[in-house]
């Protein structure tokens, strides 16, 4: 038997749009991500648990956990029979790279249980290409944080897919998920096909600023250059009350605040706990939409994907 937990993440981080992302755990110890569970069978069998299970579709071959198995057969040229569980914790459309944490769990303990027929780079190759068929385009910036944990930088050359970056070890990132839905392909076909010449340069300037201020440990310049001005001026219209929360959270203590991935869930960054307690209360009471939205503090995961 083998267990798999793939944690939660967020994607974009201003930033990075489909090129960096996070992988998030909570302080409190809450597991914040998807678990699969594989054990010997006579035939392929998949058994969905969890409290968000009843937002997957009932048919099988439409589920993600199948679409892995399939595409690892596939690769390796061999059926696979195994059963496997899936607990899954994580609401889909929520923007905290919960596909990415069922693609990631499957993947990494199938991978486990065939003992390692495929490499790291494989592996998350496939992961993400099955994130491109779910959402309709590849972008690594969930699935490479949530199996390899901390801060990713996509590069997808030279046999490297993903590079670690360093981070602020100060920073607590606070993510609320108000209890509604967004569909990735819906938040992607929303924005422009083309961008002007000056947005083109701030952008480039603000990622290789940041990228710059990690390796240096400049985090007044992290913080400045964490800039959205690819998504979040668009993707704004899909979240109501993202405005006003970004303008409030900013005013109790937050360094920054953006969109987690392609929303609905809102991150923001502080480096205190007393700040970031305040932050999450006013969240909890007015950017929750209804009793299944949650609000939690959270450090960087830095293992990512692993055996529990
Ligand atoms: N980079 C992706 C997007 C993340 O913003 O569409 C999706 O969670």
């Amino acid at each position: 038997m083998i267990k798999i937990y793939a944690p939660a993440s967020i994607g974009n981080i201003n930033v990075g749009f489909d090129i960096l992302g996070v992988a998030i755990k909570p302080i409190d110890g809450t597991l914040l991500g998807d678990i699969v569970t594989i054990k010997n069978s006579k035939k392929f069998n998949l058994i969905i648990t969890g409290k968000f299970s009843y937002q997957l579709p009932k048919n099988i071959f439409k589920n993600i956990i199948w679409k892995a198995w399939k595409l690892f057969c596939k690769k390796i040229k061999k059926k696979i029979n195994i059963k496997m569980i899936l607990k899954k914790n994580m609401p889909i459309g929520s923007g905290l790279g919960s596909s990415a944490c069922s693609i990631v769990s499957s993947l990494h303990a199938i991978n486990i249980f065939c003992k390692k027929p495929l490499n790291n780079n494989q592996l998350l190759n496939l992961m993400g290409n099955l994130e491109g068929k779910i959402s309709g385009s590849i972008h690594y910036d969930n699935v490479a944080p949530s199996y390899l944990g901390g801060m990713q930088l996509i590069i997808n050359e030279m046999n490297i897919i993903s590079q670690n970056i360093p981070t602020f070890k100060k920073w607590l990132w606070i993510i609320a998920w108000p209890g509604t839905k967004v569909s990735t392909e819906k938040s992607r076909s929303i924005l422009p096909k083309k961008y002007k010449k000056n947005i083109f340069i701030k952008q480039n300037k603000y990622l290789a600023s940041f990228i710059h201020a990690s390796y240096t440990m400049q985090e007044k310049l992290a913080i400045k250059v964490l800039k959205d001005i690819i998504a979040e001026p668009y993707r704004i219209n899909l979240l109501p009350k993202f405005k006003k929360s970004k303008k409030k959270i900013k005013k109790i203590g937050a360094l920054k605040c953006g969109i987690s991935g392609s929303g609905p869930s809102l991150f923001a960054i502080c480096n205190n706990i007393n700040t970031a307690k305040k932050i999450k209360k006013w969240l909890k009471k007015n950017y929750l939409q209804n009793k299944k939205g949650f609000v939690h503090i959270c450090n960087l995961d830095i293992k990512g994907s692993r055996i529990i």
